[in-house]
């Protein structure tokens, strides 16, 4: 198993494991508790999933080895574990149920989903995973918890099912399960003997924990949103106190809080730079890695240039900050570099003032006068805070010599913003 989500094939190929994991995690409990026949679909999942845990095996094979060198005793049990999870248990003929002790290798495949959890929810990620999709595997945790409690209570407590058809046995012992976990308790079911009683006295435990930490997460998020806002109310109170006791202008004053307003929509407040930088240097530097992949994963061409691509494009940038109406390309300069833009936007100029483009956030620029080794043939101006990124002339070029695709992505701009120009 990977430790790093290198890209967003990556991510697909575990999102794939942990649909194949989840099904299983669904499937098996239910099985086991109602003994039932495993039909010819299932059979049909069983050896697609072994098909799938093989790729898995194959494909970090190397990674593993590199893994098994740092912790041996660790990563032999994972090795074995993901051997075991190959075999296809229903398709050699094993009977699933709870009498079979043999049935409960099954569950082994289901201990493959504590893996590809560290690295979902990992904080080393390339390509990081979005909130919205942790969200969904929170939640698909949260319904596979509440299926195996109420799975055991079936078993631990058959009384309960008795005269019901499988339907409502299970509809019943997941109303329990529901009922004791949000710690509501109608107390209507109620265990019988001291095993289940000792059972449900562990739902209820593990019930006030998921409750205290729902709670804290979402009081967590109001605060954390709070925080922000009181911060910068704050800070325009200081302002306004600053700029009256002063007497600013008014110009310079609407100047200040528009810059101000720039930093807040950004995000990168001062606790953010000071947070920054106190990391060491190495530290800052790879962070501003991460950072800057950010920016160019909403780049199309160089997103679609892979990983590796990303990577080099993300070490080599470096950052600057323009105003209002500063010009960060003069027309008829000579050319050293291109730029990406960060945060804000540009407008481009043609010698007599026209304007031909406005560009935004995620766009570039700069790139004619790079391939076609020539003279700016625009300027491009401010039009508000921006946050440039440049990419210096002997790197883009470098680039383009070794990702083909990126020359023909560039290629297509520059011919449609060329055509943009005649009109
Ligand atoms: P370059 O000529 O190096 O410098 C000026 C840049 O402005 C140019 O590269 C393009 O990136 C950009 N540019 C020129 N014309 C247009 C246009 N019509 N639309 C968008 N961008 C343009």
């Amino acid at each position: 198993m990977t430790s790093h989500i290198q890209n967003r094939n990556q991510l697909i190929w575990q999102l794939i494991l942990f649909l194949a994991i989840s099904f299983e995690a669904f499937e098996v409990p239910l099985t086991l508790t109602f003994g039932l026949k495993v039909l010819p679909w299932q059979l049909f999942l069983d050896g697609i999933f072994s098909i799938v845990f093989s790729l898995d095996l194959y494909l970090n094979f190397k990674e593993r080895k590199k893994l098994k060198k740092k912790n041996k005793l660790q990563n032999s049990f994972i090795i074995v574990l993901d051997l075991l999870a190959i075999i296809p248990f229903d398709l050699m003929g094993g009977e699933v149920n709870v009498l079979n002790i043999l049935s409960a290798y099954k569950l082994i495949r289901i201990a493959r989903f504590i893996p590809i959890l560290q690295i979902i929810f990992g904080v080393q990620n390339i390509t990081a995973v979005p909130t919205w999709l942790k969200n969904i595997f929170g939640a698909v945790l949260t319904l596979i918890l509440v299926h195996w409690i109420s799975c055991i209570w079936i078993i631990l407590e058959p009384v309960h099912g008795k005269n019901l058809d499988n339907v409502s046995n299970y509809v019943k012992s997941l109303y329990f399960t529901t009922t004791t976990l949000t710690t509501i308790g109608y107390g209507d079911i109620t265990p019988t003997h001291t095993i289940s009683r000792i059972f449900t006295m562990m739902i209820q435990i593990l019930g006030v924990g998921l409750y205290g930490v729902v709670i804290g997460n979402v009081s967590r998020l109001l605060t954390q949103a709070d925080r922000y806002k009181e911060q910068s109310k704050n800070k325009i109170q200081d302002l306004q106190a600053f700029f009256k006791h002063y007497a600013i202008p008014l110009a310079t004053q609407k100047e200040i809080f528009s810059y101000y307003e720039h930093l807040i929509t950004k995000r990168l407040s001062d606790n953010d730079h000071m947070i920054i930088s106190q990391l060491p240097t190495p530290i800052q530097k790879e962070l501003q890695i991460y950072m800057s992949i950010k920016l160019i994963n909403n780049i199309p061409f160089f997103n679609r240039s892979g990983a590796e691509c990303m990577r080099k494009v993300a070490q080599s940038l470096e950052q600057e900050h323009y105003s209002p109406g500063d010009y960060i390309i003069k027309i008829d300069d000579e050319a050293s570099e291109m730029f990406i833009i960060g945060h804000g936007e540009a407008d481009v100029t043609l010698a007599d003032g026209k304007v031909v483009a406005h560009l935004t956030e995620g766009e570039y620029f700069g790139e004619i006068a790079l391939v076609e080794s020539r003279r700016r043939t625009a300027n491009v101006v401010a039009s508000n805070f921006c946050d440039i990124y440049k990419l210096k002339k002997d790197v883009f070029l470098d680039l383009i010599k070794s990702y083909p695709k990126l020359l023909d992505e560039v290629q297509q701009t520059i011919d449609a913003r060329k055509g943009i120009k005649k009109n």
